[in-house]
């Protein structure tokens, strides 16, 4: 930390990130997750403190330590709890980073007691989850949206979609196209698009990728 913290970039700024999977109970004993890691959010975390800002972390289930640093952790399951702990802390937010894989369906309805095995074949039914970020762009005032978008097909206009649906100030698309790149390692290829502009960086570590994502914000601010 720099002894002269005045002169921090983020300094006063409050930022809120999600990260990690979320987690939709089908049974007592079982759910439907993801093999997000948390890597990304972590260490945008991370950065982000580093550079001086108040950080309130919503991450779901992960196998990783508290980011060093100036910290709020809080930990959640669900979707339902991920999106109440971001309404919590939405509205003192300077900046809202979505960096989670947060769970687009759940279980209609949790089996209270867990499921026995019997036919051939079994159907659970799914419902919708909240969708923390479009929400957040709802009604958002002063705040910074950023989203990411990790798309197989029509990459850049998918992520221009979700950018525009949902109020976002920039989207970062993650490219599965190269060795390396994705959800669970730790490097990430990545383009920023803004509603008018897109910037292509190189496969990084994901450290270094969340530092160019700050700097992005930290532009946004000073804008
Ligand atoms: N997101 C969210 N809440 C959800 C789903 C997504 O906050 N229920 C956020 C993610 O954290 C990410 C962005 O929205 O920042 C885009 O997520 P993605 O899964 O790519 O898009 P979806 O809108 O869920 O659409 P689809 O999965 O069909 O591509
Ligand atoms: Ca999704």
């Amino acid at each position: 930390e720099s002894f002269f913290s005045e002169d921090l970039p983020l300094k006063g700024k409050k930022v809120l990130i999600t990260a990690g999977p979320t987690y939709e109970a089908i049974d007592p004993v079982r759910f439907i997750g993801n093999h997000s890691s948390g890597k990304m959010g972590y260490e945008i975390a991370a950065v982000a403190a580093k550079n001086g800002a108040e950080v309130t972390l919503v991450s779901g289930p992960t196998h990783l330590d508290a980011p060093k640093g100036k910290i709020r952790m809080m930990r959640v399951t669900s979707t339902r709890e991920m999106y109440e702990a971001v309404q919590e802390h939405f509205t003192e937010s300077d900046v809202f980073i979505a960096a989670a894989a947060v769970a687009d369906y759940k279980p209609k309805s949790v089996a209270a007691e867990k499921i026995k095995k019997k036919e051939a074949s079994l159907s659970i039914e799914l419902t919708k989850t909240e969708d923390i970020l479009a929400s957040m762009g709802a009604q958002k005032k002063h705040q910074k949206l950023i989203g990411f978008a990790l798309e197989t097909n029509n990459e850049e206009e998918n992520a221009k979609k979700k950018l525009e649906k949902k109020n976002l100030d920039f989207i970062v698309l993650n490219s599965l196209r190269d060795e390396g790149a994705g959800f669970k390692g730790d490097t990430n290829k990545v383009s920023i698009i803004y509603p008018d502009r897109k910037i292509d960086f190189g496969l990084k570590s994901k450290k270094e990728v969340a530092r160019d994502i700050v700097q992005e914000i930290i532009e946004l601010l000073n804008a």
